[in-house]
């Protein structure tokens, strides 16, 4: 739910998607025309809550007294579960914006473990623990990653928010291959997908920018792991952000990759 979009969505079909979702860093503790257009949206879509400042690999303490509040968001919308990102952003309480990876070590493994279960204990609602898209290199073989991201959410009992886009940008900007990294991923546990458009730089490197349409091999990955789960897809945008139609039309192409229409033969 872009505040772009926000005051739109009263024209916009009830059937055109199936939920909205917020940054609930937008919201909590905030009112004025936002917070009412979103109380409008959630008389008409279920609300999903995507966090981006909690950091779940960090180990800093988290902040008591906005876990708090996001609790009562959480509770007010009725949201099943809460997601963020296994990543750093926010180090001594200076907020960098940025979702930061980590070298996968077994302590690191085991301080995120940790954190989980902390927040979700807070949050009184599972946890969803989104794969990030990073730049750096040398923090380890990525493909191993997978298999300690699914270390982690067994460990601490929580959910995955398989980002398709994510895996596709690393896989093509270290070398790696998608469906290798995907097949060490525990499908089982997707509660959620995410989904969005990249930039390619004229040397090649993509950068998760979501603020393009999402490109062909992506819509053929997303195919593939929808075959495997039943979790909801969002579309994600956040830059050069189209008009509502636009996104609608790309929403009814993700349908058609979920869910081909049947063939029907005839003899
Ligand atoms: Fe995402």
């Amino acid at each position: 739910l872009r505040s772009t979009h926000a005051r739109e969505l009263a024209s916009v079909a009830s059937e055109a998607f199936d939920f909205v979702e917020v940054h609930p860093e937008n919201y909590v503790g905030r009112g004025g025309v936002f917070r009412r257009l979103l109380d409008e949206a959630a008389e008409r879509w279920p609300v999903r809550v995507h966090g981006l400042t909690l950091g779940l690999a960090s180990s800093e303490p988290f902040e008591r007294s906005y876990v708090a509040e996001l609790k009562s968001f959480l509770d007010r919308f009725r949201v099943p579960y809460y997601s963020d990102h296994l990543c750093l952003c926010a180090g001594r309480n200076a907020h960098l914006y940025d979702l930061l990876p980590v070298p996968w070590t077994s302590a690191q493994v085991a301080t995120t473990v940790q954190r989980l279960r902390e927040l979700s204990d807070a949050l009184e609602r599972p946890v969803a623990v989104e794969n990030v898209s990073y730049y750096a290199t040398g923090l380890g073989d990525p493909v191993d990653e997978a298999t300690i991201i699914a270390e982690i959410v067994h460990q601490a009992d929580a959910a995955l928010l398989l980002d398709v886009n994510n895996v596709y940008v690393n896989a093509r900007n270290h070398g790696f291959e998608a469906r290798d990294y995907l097949a060490r991923l525990p499908l089982d546990r997707v509660a959620h997908i995410h989904v969005a458009g990249h930039l390619i730089r004229p040397d090649g490197l993509r950068i998760d920018t979501h603020g393009e349409a999402i490109c062909d091999d992506v819509y053929t990955l997303i195919g593939e792991v929808a075959a495997r789960t039943a979790a909801p897809i969002l579309l994600e945008r956040d830059g050069n952000i189209p008009p509502i139609a636009e996104l609608i039309l790309e929403v009814e192409r993700l349908r058609t990759v979920i869910a081909p229409p049947s063939v029907i033969g005839a003899a």
